[in-house]
């Protein structure tokens, strides 16, 4: 059974699309067979891979219900890696999703047998917490975080938090919190060390050991159509994606251990909140 991940946060310009592309390329480049599912209508992660913006079927069929993920995958390019491509039609499903019966989880049903065929799915989220965010979530089992290191983006994470507290209560119980990952570090910035280090205060376990770099190579990599893992291998923003791909690894190698653990012991209380650590 593979595992599907949402890559969200409500601020846009945080690294998501950038996380989502380049932890894709790694896993794949590794031989997983991975897919990336571009949920945002600006179609970031469908350009970044050298796609266009009008292909069909595209994510927002899968949203509404109208065709499986299965359907709308097509090959994006580097070996075993996978997209369902965004197309501006995406843009209404936000005012289209609220008034279909029940459409927070028609993601989730389109997912279907893709769960199996793929190591990793990778949900790019869109910036803000609206429906089809909320469809990502219930669709994920696991979520990551990316956070720049900026002034005010612990703020933006807890409120993150909270609605993803919110989606766990009401719709989506099993999803974890993999991980907080810190992008567009600017290590010459004291502001960036401050940001860094409150995160790591509030949240010890969350916040991955990897550090994204601030790097033209990475700002570059979308404007030649590929992840900048295969743009510039050899870049300071690549090694860091690779790290993060392996730490990655790493956690989910761990979180399945306890999952196992936790339904031994009949997933009581206590096992659930370690493995949401
Ligand atoms: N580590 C980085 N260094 C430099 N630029 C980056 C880095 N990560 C992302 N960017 C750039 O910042 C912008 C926002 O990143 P993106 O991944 O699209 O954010 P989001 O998907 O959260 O909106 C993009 O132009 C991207 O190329
Ligand atoms: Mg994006």
């Amino acid at each position: 059974m593979g595992s599907v991940y949402a890559i969200a946060n409500q601020k846009g310009g945080v690294g998501k699309t950038t996380t989502a592309v380049n932890i894709a390329a790694c896993a794949a480049a590794s031989g997983s067979q991975v897919l990336i599912c571009d949920l945002d209508p600006q179609c970031n992660a469908t350009v970044a891979l050298g796609l266009d913006r009008d292909v069909r079927p595209s994510s927002y069929d899968c949203l509404i219900g109208d065709r499986s993920v299965a359907e709308a995958a097509r090959p994006a390019g580097p070996d075993n890696l996978w997209i369902v491509p965004a197309n501006r039609d995406l843009a209404g499903a936000a005012v289209e999703l609220p008034r279909i019966e029940g459409s927070d989880r028609n993601l989730r049903q389109m997912l279907g047998p893709v769960r199996e065929r793929f190591a990793l799915t990778l949900l790019d989220c869109p910036p803000s917490l609206g429906p089809v965010t909320v469809n990502a979530l219930v669709a994920a089992d696991r979520v990551i975080v990316p956070v720049q290191a900026e002034y005010l983006a612990l703020e933006g994470l807890v409120q993150f938090l909270d609605t993803l507290q919110l989606v766990r209560r009401e719709l989506n119980p099993a999803l974890v919190l993999t991980g907080v990952v810190i992008t567009m570090h600017d290590e010459r910035t004291r502001l960036a060390h401050d940001v860094e280090r409150e995160l790591r205060d509030h949240f010890p376990e969350l916040v991955f050991r990897t550090v994204i770099p601030r790097n033209v190579r990475v700002a570059e990599a979308p404007s030649f159509g590929l992840p900048v893992v295969e743009h510039a291998p050899g870049s300071r923003g690549s090694a860091a994606y690779r790290e993060l791909a392996d730490e990655l690894a790493e956690r989910e190698g761990a979180s399945r251990v306890s999952v196992e653990r936790s339904n031994d012991a009949q997933a009581s209380p206590k096992a659930q909140v370690e493995v949401e650590k």
